[in-house]
């Protein structure tokens, strides 16, 4: 399902139609702090990717989008293990188009469609906490700061897991 987040941010459902867009913008400095060891290094990874995002959405598992900024490809969002019902959202946003508001405006809306329209109890926002950007975009929504653990084999990402609660 197609969300609109304001005149000119949108989230449409991952498709394979962004294959190349996500496989170019996908890189060393966006995985930083995402508990992923090494970007896509063939196209076919990230076909991979979409098509098992797409196979997920059917099964009512996650809900992948590509975020579009008047029309154009500006990254990507997604709530992960909804039957759950404690499932985990996470986003990037391409580097050109980073610092722009996008990201903020974008999990100051999703967390509160999810919460209002999906069955959940509550949803992760988990962050490394050296990941000062995307701290900030939750600064204004009062999530809760429910747990802290060590994620990752090669790469190790220290995780403060936020929650946003259903009221
Ligand atoms: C985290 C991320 C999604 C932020 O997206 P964005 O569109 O650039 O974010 P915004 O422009 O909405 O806001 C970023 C906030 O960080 C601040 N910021 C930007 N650059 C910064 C920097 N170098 N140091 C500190 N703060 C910075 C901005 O001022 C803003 O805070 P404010 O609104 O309180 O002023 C983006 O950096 C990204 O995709 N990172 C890689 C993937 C990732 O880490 N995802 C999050 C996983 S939890």
């Amino acid at each position: 399902m197609k969300l609109k987040i304001d005149h000119n941010i949108e989230l449409v459902p991952i498709s394979l139609e962004y294959a190349g867009d996500i496989y170019e913008s996908f890189d060393e400095e966006i995985i930083r702090f995402l508990p992923i060891d090494i970007p896509p290094q063939k196209i076919e990874d990230t076909i991979a990717f979409i098509n098992h995002s797409i196979e997920q959405m059917k099964n009512e598992t996650d809900l992948v989008w590509v975020i579009l900024k008047d029309d154009n490809f500006t990254g990507c969002c997604g709530i992960h293990t909804l039957p759950s019902r404690q499932p985990h959202f996470g986003l990037w946003i391409r580097r050109e188009q980073q610092g722009q508001g996008i990201g903020k405006k974008v999990v100051q809306y999703v967390l509160n469609w999810a919460i209002t329209n999906l069955d959940v109890e509550y949803i992760k926002y988990p962050v490394d906490k050296h990941n000062i950007k995307s701290l900030r975009l939750i600064k204004e929504l009062n999530l809760v700061l429910s747990d802290v653990y060590k994620m990752g084999n090669i790469k190790k990402l220290e995780v403060e897991e936020y929650r946003l609660y259903k009221r």
